[in-house]
């Protein structure tokens, strides 16, 4: 390593660790709660069905980082009848419609740990999604649809079904998913399933996510499921849930995640937790897939095994590694596309430069502006999926594909279970690379607005053939980033 290298390495990690984040984000003001970090959330749900109405208990390890004398948590429209901390019953109010906030009975000094158990329950609604601020048919968190519950949270809606510190720098584990369900149903959470126990009219399944989990990553699904258990080359658990609706094709791609791991494996190191899955949605007015952790989420239509490379991906890149901000999300949904372009075309370097190149052509004729962006609409643009993959390119380009993945792997290895971002992610590929000059390179791709030049590109053979089409690929898809210019089939399903 070179000793200029390896002293900016070294302070960026010194000053990670003296800031350790739990910042509220500036994207979603609301979300988020200074002076606490959660440690452990252990939720307890009992779901009646069909109406999906719950009755929980949430136990938080929480450690003050700050003296406590009165602390909040999100939660939305569910009724709070008590609070004990440490034992001790404790003051508490929801005046604010999206916040608990409580009040122990004595003050907590900083740094000290304690246990906040809150018994909640009401029928959850989803809330709206503020990457769309103005359309009320985009909403986020707990949905039930035809019998059946889901809770998708990317970005903001955890709140919506426990109390939680909804920012994306409190990672906690999950050491309990526990969901009680009439008998019949199934009931599908993160990680690994530890137990599922028939109980007379009802059935109890407890899941387990012993890694560090961002809150909007946490899952839960009830339906009539068939599952198919396999495992992954390593022997970790493989679970596929499906319902009757569910394509013959999607399950069949579902099943490809355990080559995938495989070979990602190869490239980035270890797959980062104990167990994977996938779970089906069939409500139709769903467009998008979520990389809940662990057990990634299916639309109906996943037959391309595109979209299970790209969920796939984010297990490492979004998960393991989480952004510091959202505004950098582009180091999640630049590798996944990355990946989700690599996985089809891993047998042929030529297709592979082809297909990266018809995605540089978009972007150029499109102007898609930095990959980092500046306000809440555009997380989930093309800037962030497009423009994120391409500057990934342009350094797998300029280091060349060895030196790239060496990076990818230390970007693993450095922050795996904690959040980075950009600025790190640049020290990173300069210290891995010896490159110094991959600095200039990564900000113009990620901070300036102009479209840079590929290294070494000459003008692609596509190009002779006139403007570049909108390449097929799941950022793409339904209006992710463009939600009103999304074709019909999607404002359709996104209007149910
Ligand atoms: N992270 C998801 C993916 O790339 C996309 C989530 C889109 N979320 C939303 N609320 N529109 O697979
Ligand atoms: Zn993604």
């Amino acid at each position: 390593m070179h000793a200029f290298a390896k002293a900016v390495v070294l302070a960026a990690g010194l000053a990670l660790a003296a800031s350790s984040a739990h910042a509220v984000d500036p994207f979603f003001p609301t979300f988020g709660n200074n002076g606490i970090d959660v440690r452990n959330y252990d939720l307890d749900l009992d779901v009646a069905m069909p109406s999906s109405r719950l009755t929980a208990k949430a136990t938080l390890d929480i450690r003050a980082l700050e003296d406590i004398t009165t602390f909040r948590l999100d939660l939305t429209g569910l009724t709070v009848s008590e609070v004990l901390i440490d034992g001790v019953p404790a003051v508490f109010n929801q005046r604010n419609e999206s916040k608990l906030t409580i009040r122990p009975r004595v003050a907590i000094p900083k740094g000290k740990s304690f246990k906040a158990v809150i018994s909640y329950a009401g029928a959850p609604k989803p809330i709206q999604d503020p990457t769309v601020p103005d359309d009320p048919s985009y909403q986020l968190g707990w949905f039930t649809y035809d019998g059946a519950t889901y809770a998708l949270s990317e970005p903001v809606g955890a709140s919506t079904f426990y109390p939680s510190n909804d920012e994306p720098t409190d990672k906690a584990t999950f050491n309990r998913i526990a969901i009680t369900v009439p008998a019949g149903y199934t009931a599908v959470a993160n990680g690994l399933l530890k137990s599922t126990t028939p109980l007379g009219a009802k059935t109890r399944f407890v899941w387990s996510m012993d890694e560090p989990m961002t809150t909007w990553l946490a899952t839960v699904h009830i339906n009539r499921f068939d599952v198919k258990v396999t495992a992954t080359t390593t022997g970790k658990p493989l679970r596929f849930y499906s319902t009757a609706a569910t394509p013959a094709a999607d399950v069949a791609s579902y099943a490809k995640s355990r080559s995938m791991i495989a070979y990602f494996e190869t490239l980035v190191g270890p797959y980062p937790f104990d167990s994977y899955g996938s779970v089906v949605v069939d409500d139709p007015a769903l467009y998008y897939a979520l990389e809940t952790q662990g057990m990634s989420t299916f639309p109906l239509g996943a037959a391309d095994e595109g979209i299970v490379a790209h969920e796939l991906a984010h297990q490492w890149f979004g998960n393991s590694v989480s952004v510091a901000a959202w505004a950098d999300l582009w180091l999640a949904e630049g590798f996944a596309t990355y990946f989700e372009v690599l996985w089809p075309n891993r047998r042929s370097p030529a297709a592979f430069d082809a297909a990266m190149r018809r995605m540089y052509d978009y972007a150029v004729d499109a102007q898609l502006g930095p990959a980092v962006v500046d306000r809440p609409e555009d997380i989930f643009s093309d800037r962030t999926y497009v423009r994120g993959a391409l500057a990934l390119y342009a350094l797998q380009l300029k280091v060349g594909t060895e030196t790239f993945f060496r990076i990818a792997r230390t970007w693993q290895e450095t922050y795996r279970g904690r959040n980075a971002n950009s600025r790190q992610f640049i020290l990173t590929a300069v210290d891995v690379s010896g490159d110094r000059t991959v600095s200039t390179l990564l900000s113009d791709w990620l901070f300036k607005a102009p479209v840079p030049p590929l290294p070494g590109g000459q003008p692609s053979a596509a190009r002779r053939l006139g403007p570049a089409p909108k390449p097929d690929l799941v950022g793409l898809r339904c209006g992710r980033g463009s939600h009103r210019g999304a074709p019909a089939v999607c404002a359709g399903a996104a209007a149910n």
